[in-house]
């Protein structure tokens, strides 16, 4: 099934979905091969393709990679209270503790995500750890927005998702998880999939365009 969405309302109306995700409905393994090659379509560093996605269906390896993002989490707290963790650089102790309260959808996914009926982990071959930002900038530009596009592509197909990070604090544990090889392959993400229940979601509030557009100059 698909929504016949526009294009203008995908991008719309993509959102993070974490407690609408449909815990007890299976995903059928040929629309999520359908949602990959679409994302194959995505550009990459010198068209270099170098992309995987793994795909985690078994209930023990959910388990195992919920616990690591549990985990993340908890490492993810202890950091930003004591001001270490980069998006928490910049924020004042008092308002520190406000961000990490978290809201009602991120506790839910956080207690829930290993009964999501299918977790992707989008890959990138080679490692990219300590390299200069140019070096970054290839490797991560050549597999979120393929990521991207294949969330887009699952909410035209009726299908929540939410990228998540958290449980890269401990993605060697998790490489042993998946069965891959930490040293050659870098995990991005970590992507819950289910059907959501129900397919109407609204433009989410933003900062202004004014605020981020800079013509010609900063
Ligand atoms: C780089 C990145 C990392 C994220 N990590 C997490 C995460 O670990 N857990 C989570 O619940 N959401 C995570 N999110 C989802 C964001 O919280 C979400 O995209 C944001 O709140 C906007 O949601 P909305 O589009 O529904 O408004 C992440 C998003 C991005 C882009």
């Amino acid at each position: 099934m698909k929504l016949d969405l526009s294009a203008d309302e995908l991008l719309r109306t993509t959102r993070a979905v974490r407690q609408r995700l449909d815990l007890s409905r299976p995903v059928e393994p040929e629309v999520i091969k359908a949602c990959i090659e679409l994302a194959l379509q995505a550009p990459s560093g010198s068209n270099n393709q170098n992309w995987h996605f793994v795909v985690v269906t078994e209930a023990d390896r959910r388990q195992q990679l919920g616990d690591l993002y549990r985990k993340g989490f908890a490492t993810y707290c202890q950091l930003a209270r004591t001001g270490q963790a980069v998006a928490m650089r910049g924020t004042a102790p008092r308002e520190r503790e406000a961000i990490l309260k978290f809201q009602a959808s991120s506790r839910y996914l956080l207690e829930h995500i290993h009964e999501v009926p299918v977790l992707i982990v989008p890959c990138i071959e080679d490692r990219v750890d300590g390299e200069a930002v140019v070096e970054q900038a290839n490797a991560w530009g050549s597999i979120l927005p393929a990521t991207w596009s294949f969330m887009l592509a699952a909410r035209e197909r009726g299908l929540g998702t939410c990228l998540t990070t958290l449980h890269l604090y401990h993605e060697r544990e998790a490489a042993q998880v998946l069965g891959l090889p930490y040293e050659r392959i870098m995990q991005v993400a970590l992507i819950p999939l289910a059907y959501s229940r129900g397919t109407t979601f609204r433009q989410a509030p933003r900062h202004p365009v004014e605020g981020v557009i800079h013509w010609e100059n900063w």
